[in-house]
């Protein structure tokens, strides 16, 4: 697979360039003010607005093979590259464990990515990003864990506690939060408490709408994939209640030229949000 190039789109209309770099170029680590942490998800979504379907072989979400590819996969890394902790959900373990998820969140595993774990080297940050999970059942399979690096595992008020000392005793730091869901100002709270610098939400529509709640999403990437999924069994990259209307502001556009992988990439900071 080539890596040539992406086409800017906004704010520099007509630049072309490799799709490598194209991400690690923006210092997400250097963003936050003093004391803060910055906090960015990721998606890719098809056009009719599709992040998983139902795949009734594994008899779960999956994000489809038509719409996840090596090329997005690339920037997912090189987000990934940039950040001090991924924040996930108990269900992608749950995933993980029943075989149907993706490898432990490695980070710039394997061939074609040494550069980027050079990168973190360069830049001063551990092997691997550290984990934090949101779960109010906190079903979630030990022998999925990971152990290479500091574990959080955020909770509710009244998670049951039998589990927290499961969960501890494998190596994990349970938090609960002050009401029965997990709020997104506690997790932001807990990070810049913990000093981390950046923090990459890779988990579905629930972990983001509790983060968005509470404006606790600094910026959003897209890659918005050439696709009609279709379906009626399906997720998008929110679901539920957030209150009121939120506005984003364009920060970057590429479009990829590579022929079989036309995409847009997009960067998106939220405004207005409350802090
Ligand atoms: N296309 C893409 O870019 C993309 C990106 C991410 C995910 N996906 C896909 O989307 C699907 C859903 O992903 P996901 O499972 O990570 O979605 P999610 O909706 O973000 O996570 C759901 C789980 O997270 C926990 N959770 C979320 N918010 C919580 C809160 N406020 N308090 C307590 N617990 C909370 C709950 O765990 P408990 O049930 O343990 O309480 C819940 O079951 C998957 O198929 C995934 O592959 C696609």
């Amino acid at each position: 697979m080539g890596l040539m190039s992406v086409l800017s789109l906004y704010p520099e209309p007509g630049a072309k360039r490799p799709l490598r770099g194209t991400y690690l170029s923006l210092k997400l680590h250097e963003r936050a003010s003093a004391g803060e942490v910055h906090v960015y998800g990721n998606f890719i979504v098809s056009l009719d607005g599709r992040i998983s379907v139902w795949d009734s072989s594994l008899d779960d979400q999956q994000v489809p093979r038509s719409l996840a590819n090596a090329r997005d996969w690339r920037l997912y890394q090189e987000l990934a590259a940039q950040s001090d902790i991924m924040l996930t959900s108990a269900r992608y373990f749950r995933q993980l464990a029943a075989g149907c998820a993706q490898d432990l969140l490695p980070v710039a595993d394997g061939h074609g990515y040494e550069d980027l774990r050079e990168w973190r080297r360069e830049h001063g940050l551990q092997a691997q990003p550290d984990v934090l999970i949101l779960s109010a059942s906190l079903d979630i399979p030990l022998q999925a864990l990971p152990g290479d690096r500091r574990l959080w595992i955020v909770t509710g008020a009244d998670a049951p506690e039998q589990r927290v000392r499961l969960l501890e005793h494998a190596g994990a730091r349970v938090v609960r939060c002050s009401g029965p869901h997990v709020s997104g100002a506690e997790i932001r709270g807990l990070l810049e408490d913990q000093g981390y610098r950046s923090a990459y939400m890779i988990a579905g529509p629930q972990v983001h709408r509790t983060l968005l709640m509470d404006g606790a999403v600094d910026t959003l990437f897209l890659t918005h994939r050439f696709r009609l999924l279709g379906g009626s069994n399906f997720h998008t990259l929110l679901e539920g209640e957030i209150g009121s209307p939120r506005a984003l502001q364009l920060c970057t556009l590429y479009l990829d030229c590579e022929p079989g992988f036309e995409q847009f990439y997009a960067q998106y900071r939220l405004s207005g949000a409350p802090r």
